[in-house]
Parts: structure tokens; C-alpha cells; sequence
């Protein structure tokens, strides 16, 4: 296809004025985009227009597909454990707040013998990137060789990895949507999600969509409609796909940040932490092994016996991390802090989730310009959680950044995202539905 058939300005237009894109056109832009024979500002231009006229469900194949096809799709068909084919199987997330439930939930797979291909990625909008969390453990990396991914799959039983040359124009476009307020547009969000996931070469997927203020999404039937939307695009290219709808009204677990979720799934590794995080990385796990066909297999009892611990040492090391470092003593922790307390005695009621995300994102630990360092110190701590006691004068919440300045309009950012009032508030299930 020649660059006299289409122009950026006319496929800009078409959707703007909400037409639908051809096949064609959506190869082109897509080709074109990724060569740098499209603009950045071009780009943004179509996103802002894909974002506010949407697209048809074979648009967002079409687009889905084209993501897949302008980089490498892996192939593990080939590897084997004790003779048998490794049957693979991944996890990914629409994107939440205190969302660091990769990190648990890939040890606790590998465990039960499990192999996961996980493409994981950086911050987006006001929701965290497992790269960043996990990169603020010394030394590791998830730039690793395709060798060293299939050795580890085999060997270990997973690599987290940067998608790097899988789907890179969904790289372009990911970091472009991350600073140009694109993130919040189903088309955008299942065609990302699917065209990484499908590029890697999983065979079983488990999607979590999230329902909530703090998920991309505002509306349950919004999640659903993703989710059916993804589980439909992954079964086209012929991977097992299911998916969760979970609750993300509320930050999951105590923690939000990048070094400060680590520290948190360290705690669930370990046995404990917070029971939002243990109850939904459990599910996860159950789902993924049900999934890969790995029959009398008890997740749960990975966390007990320590094994999902060991794996996930074994799993940093491979990547070049620093075990040592695996303590809340060493990982980092920004050097100026603020705390929140309570104004008056009472229950904790609910905490908005977009708040924390936009607070948190504040302190430094997501990117405001592409390419951006974040840092790994950066979080809040969440010291009361819905429906627990709180007395006056307690802390409610901690602030970390190493950026002082950053500290007032980070607290602003929390102004009427929670109360404390007489009653507990209404529960609402972690788990909502399931769709296959
Ligand atoms: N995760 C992704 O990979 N892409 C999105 O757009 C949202 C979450």
C-alpha cells in the first residue's frame, strides 16, 4: 500500500466525523504509525477521535489485529518440561489502584507448575505498571533476550518481560494514550490488552477487568462489554481466553506505589498481607490453572509452605534483582512524607480509588511526559481500610515521595475521597462475575 492511497488528515477525519475505518485505512495507519511516517501529534489526534466516537467490533479485530502484525509473534509450541509441551498460560489486568497482584499471583502459578509468558507493562494514566513496581527491586530487568524468556519458561516456570518487539505499536501508542488523556476508551484499552497477550504466544489467558472508580472504565456494563469484548478477540486468534469482572471502587490492599506494592506482595508471598490481595490473587490462580489443565493443584497452600516465595526469588534472581533486597528495609521509600489523620472517632467509610491513583501518580510514581523515570520511593500507605475503627488524631493514610513539593497537591488530591462517619459502608464483593 502506498502512501498516495491513504493520508493521516483523511483517516483523522473519517473517525472524527464518525465513519467507520476500512480495513485498509486501519492497516496503513497502523503500519505507518509504527515506521514514523505518522506523526505523533497525528496519532493523538485519531486517538482523541477513536475515544470520542468509539469503534465497530470488527474495527477493533481489525485494529487488533494490525497491532499483532507490526511486530514478532512468539511461538512456544516447541518447549517442553519431562517430555511434555508446556501448556502456557498468563494473567492481565484492564488496570487498577493497588492492583500489584501479578507479582503474588506468577510465583503462586509457577508452584503448581505452571508457565507463564508474562509481557507486563509500565504505568498507565493513574494506574500503576507492574515494570515499575518490579524495577524498583536492585538490579532487575525486564529487558530480557527471547533465549533467556524460553530458558526460564522451561527451567522456572515463567519471565516477566517488556513487550519490546511484540506489538510495538501498541508501545507507541500506550505511552502516546498515557499523556494525551486517551487511556479511558474500551477500542483502545481491548486492542492494547489483546494485541500484547495474543503477540506473546500464551496458550490460556485470565483477564481481570475491573469495575470501579478506580478502573478505566466507569460503568459495570462498560467492564462487561470489555471483557466479553477481549474474551472474543483472544478465542479469534485461537488462545483459551476467560475473564473476571472484580471490584475497583477501592485501592486493593494497603498499598499503592511502586517499591510499596513489592513490599506488599511480599507480605502475601510470605503468608500473610492484606485478604483483598490473598482472595484475588487466589481466584486468579485458580482460574489460570483450571485453564492450563493442571488438575489437584491447591494455590493456597503455595503461600503456607513458602513455595511461591521460593519461585519468586528464584524468578527475580534469573532476572538479574538483588534477593537481598527483598525486605521493606531495603527496597526504596521516598525521603519526604506526609501523613493524613483522622479528624474524629468513628468507621472508616469507602476510599475512592481514582483519588488514591491520581494522588499517588502525583507523588511521582507514574509519568507525566512519555518516557519519563518514575520513582520507585513514590507511594501511600492506607492505614485504615473501609469498615475498620478509627480514632481520632490516627493516621489514615501515608504519602512518600522524594519530590517535596509534590506532597501538597498530592493531599489535595485526596480532599473528599474518604470520610469517616458512625457506620461501616456497604460491602461489595471483590469477585462480581465471571465470563468465559
Ligand atoms: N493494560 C494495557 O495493556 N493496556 C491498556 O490500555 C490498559 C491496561
Amino acid at each position: 500500500m502506498t502512501e498516495f492511497t491513504f493520508d493521516a488528515p483523511t483517516v483523522i477525519r473519517t473517525k472524527r466525523d464518525g465513519g467507520v475505518l476500512s480495513d485498509a485505512a486501519i492497516d496503513w495507519v497502523i503500519e505507518a504509525y509504527t515506521h514514523g511516517r505518522v506523526a505523533d501529534a497525528q496519532m493523538s489526534a485519531l486517538l482523541m477521535a477513536i475515544f470520542l466516537r468509539g469503534m465497530s467490533n470488527a474495527e477493533i479485530a481489525r485494529w487488533t489485529a494490525a497491532m499483532i502484525a507490526s511486530g514478532e509473534r512468539l511461538d512456544f509450541s516447541d518447549l517442553r518440561r519431562a517430555g511434555k509441551p508446556l501448556r502456557l498460560v498468563d494473567k492481565h489486568s484492564t488496570g487498577g489502584v493497588g492492583d500489584k497482584i501479578t507479582i503474588p499471583l506468577v510465583p503462586v502459578v509457577m508452584a503448581c507448575g505452571g508457565a507463564v509468558p508474562q509481557a507486563a507493562g509500565r504505568g498507565l494514566g493513574h494506574t500503576g505498571g507492574t515494570l515499575d513496581k518490579l524495577e524498583s527491586i536492585p538490579g532487575f530487568t525486564a529487558e530480557i533476550p527471547k533465549a533467556q524468556i524460553r530458558q526460564q519458561l522451561c527451567d522456572l516456570g515463567a519471565a516477566i518481560f517488556a513487550a519490546g518487539e511484540l506489538a510495538p505499536a501498541d508501545r507507541k501508542i500506550y505511552a502516546l494514550r498515557d499523556v494525551t488523556a486517551t487511556t479511558e476508551s474500551l477500542p483502545l484499552i481491548a486492542s492494547s490488552v489483546m494485541s500484547k497477550k495474543i503477540a506473546e504466544g500464551t496458550h490460556a489467558l485470565v483477564l481481570d477487568s475491573k469495575v470501579g472508580s478506580g478502573a478505566f472504565l466507569d460503568t459495570e456494563a462498560e467492564s462487561r462489554e470489555l471483557a466479553r469484548t477481549m474474551v472474543d478477540l483472544g478465542t479469534e486468534h485461537g488462545v483459551r481466553t476467560r475473564a473476571l469482572l472484580t471490584d475497583m471502587h477501592t485501592p486493593l490492599g494497603r498499598t499503592v506505589g511502586n517499591a510499596v506494592e513489592v513490599v506488599e506482595s511480599l507480605e502475601v508471598l510470605a503468608g500473610g498481607g492484606p485478604e483483598d490481595v490473598v482472595e484475588l490473587t487466589l481466584a486468579l490462580a485458580r482460574e489460570m490453572c483450571d485453564a492450563a489443565g493442571l488438575d489437584g493443584v491447591d494455590p493456597a497452600q503455595t503461600l503456607r509452605d513458602g513455595t511461591a516465595m521460593d519461585r519468586f526469588r528464584d524468578l527475580v534472581a534469573a532476572q538479574g534483582g538483588d534477593v537481598a533486597a527483598l525486605s521493606a528495609d531495603s527496597l526504596p521509600l521516598g525521603a519526604y512524607s506526609e501523613t493524613v489523620s483522622a479528624p474524629h472517632g468513628g468507621t472508616m467509610g469507602d476510599i475512592d480509588a481514582m483519588a488514591v491513583g491520581l494522588a499517588v501518580w502525583r507523588l511521582g510514581a507514574g509519568r507525566s511526559v512519555p518516557g519519563e523515570q518514575v520513582q520507585f520511593g513514590a507511594g501511600l500507605r492506607i492505614h485504615r481500610r473501609p469498615g475498620e475503627p478509627v480514632a481520632a488524631g490516627e493516621p489514615l493514610f501515608t504519602l512518600y515521595t522524594d519530590t517535596v513539593e509534590r506532597l501538597a497537591p498530592a493531599v489535595s488530591e485526596l480532599d473528599g475521597a474518604w470520610s469517616v462517619g458512625d457506620r461501616a459502608p456497604a460491602t461489595r464483593p471483590l469477585i462480581i462475575d465471571r465470563l468465559t
